[in-house]
């Protein structure tokens, strides 16, 4: 029986980092399981991604839901346990930096299952945000790093990693913005909100952002005073969407408050914008690639290579206004793009994860551990 692949993946930013390695790994021929978490679980969040991608339906959905960092970290470590033993990959991928990477990473590690990381090394220095934390961890168990951007390497060599298991492969989540290209239309989103002339888009998530209250209400200000310059549609996540209502945030003439978009109309939309007001870590890379001006709402990001190659930069809630309003005067910037982000990196990664898993074959038996005090079979690898 061939050696599986086995894929973790459970929250919106995984599937389309997941798409393009799934995709590659099929091409050579690989067997593959998609294992998803559940960890978003609406259609806006999770389902209309599958319909989107080509992505493969989940072989398995674990169906852990939300909670606290705790509660959903120990239930995806419980649940994704369970799967290790019953289908023990030789090879599991996870992806990004979400509670679901972290938890499968924790896990697999125990089991004796290697681990390869997509999206490995970045690093915003920053522990206060829970990503920070699921990204140190996980690359300091990852058996194999695969990283987007140069920087990344540096920041793992830092941490003792060895510059052997470190791969830099380029940014998967654009071959997925560059295979559906074509299938943007920004003609159709600016007549589904009524929108003429110039317009932005902002999305806000963080908790940093729209967990407190303070901090949810400067920020409410600063984008009721960019509606004030160009119109907004503000697709929001369920996060956010009742405390930065409560501190102003709601539609108006020149702003619209929306449901979260699916992907082909999320990049559709922000594919016409003038301007991006975010502080997710994906839409700074896509529109880094679209020649979208981004307006980072973060004190710092993990992905620099947007401001050194892209259209980001960071902004202050304070601040917003007067650059929204120098960025909307000077037009579109001149950018390069980042070394890699070609949309091969599917390809690239799924090749090096095939090599891996033949090597670990070759190299013999890995120590099985023994999961939930029940042995586990000794695997060749
Ligand atoms: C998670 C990731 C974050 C990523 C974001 C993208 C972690 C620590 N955070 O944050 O890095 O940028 O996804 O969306 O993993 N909810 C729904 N429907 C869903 C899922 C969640 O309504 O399908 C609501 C629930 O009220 C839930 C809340 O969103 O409590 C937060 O969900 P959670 O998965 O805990 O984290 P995100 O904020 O989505």
């Amino acid at each position: 029986m061939p050696l599986t692949i086995s894929h973790v993946v459970g929250a919106r930013p995984n599937f389309m980092k997941a798409a393009p390695v799934v995709l590659g790994l099929g091409a050579l021929g690989a067997t593959q399981r998609l294992v998803h978490t559940g960890q978003h679980y609406s259609d806006q969040l999770s389902t209309i991604f599958f319909r989107e991608l080509d992505l493969p339906q989940p072989d398995v959905n674990l169906e852990v839901g939300s909670g606290s960092h705790g509660q959903q970290t120990g239930a995806l470590m419980i649940a994704l346990e369970r799967e290790l033993v019953a289908h023990r990959p030789g090879l599991l991928v996870v992806y990004g930096d979400v509670n679901s990477t972290l938890a499968a990473s924790i896990v697999a590690a125990k089991a004796g299952v290697p681990v390869a990381h997509v999206e490995a090394g970045l690093r915003s220095f920053d522990r206060s945000m829970p990503e920070e934390i699921n990204r140190v961890v996980t690359d300091a168990l990852a058996d194999t790093l695969l990283t987007t951007s140069p920087e990344a390497e540096a920041h793992l060599r830092n941490e003792g990693v060895n510059a052997e298991r470190i791969h830099f492969v380029g940014n998967p989540m654009i071959d997925t913005l560059l295979r559906h290209r074509s299938r943007f239309d920004a003609d159709r989103l600016r007549a589904r909100y009524g929108l003429s002339g110039p317009y932005g888009v902002v999305t806000l998530h963080r908790p940093s952002n729209v967990d407190d209250p303070i901090a949810a209400g400067r920020l409410s200000d600063a984008i009721r005073g960019l509606a004030d310059l160009v119109p907004l549609v503000v697709p929001l996540h369920p996060r956010g969407r009742e405390r930065l209502a409560a501190a102003g945030l709601v539609s108006g003439p020149t702003i619209q408050v929306v449901d979260p978009l699916g992907y082909i109309d999320f990049v559709s939309l922000v594919s016409g914008a003038a301007l991006v007001a975010t502080d997710s870590g994906g839409i700074q890379e896509e529109t880094t690639i679209l020649e979208v001006p981004c307006l980072t709402l973060r004190p710092n990001t993990e992905r620099p290579i947007t401001i050194s190659h892209g259209t980001n930069r960071l902004v202050e809630p304070g601040d917003l206004v007067a650059v929204a309003d120098q960025v909307l005067r000077r037009g579109p910037v001149a950018h390069r793009a980042p070394p890699l982000w070609d949309g091969q990196s599917g390809p690239r990664i799924a090749a090096i994860l095939r090599d891996r898993l033949t090597a670990l074959a070759s190299g013999g038996v890995v120590e099985a551990t023994s999961l939930g005090g029940r042995p586990i079979r000794s695997a060749t690898v």
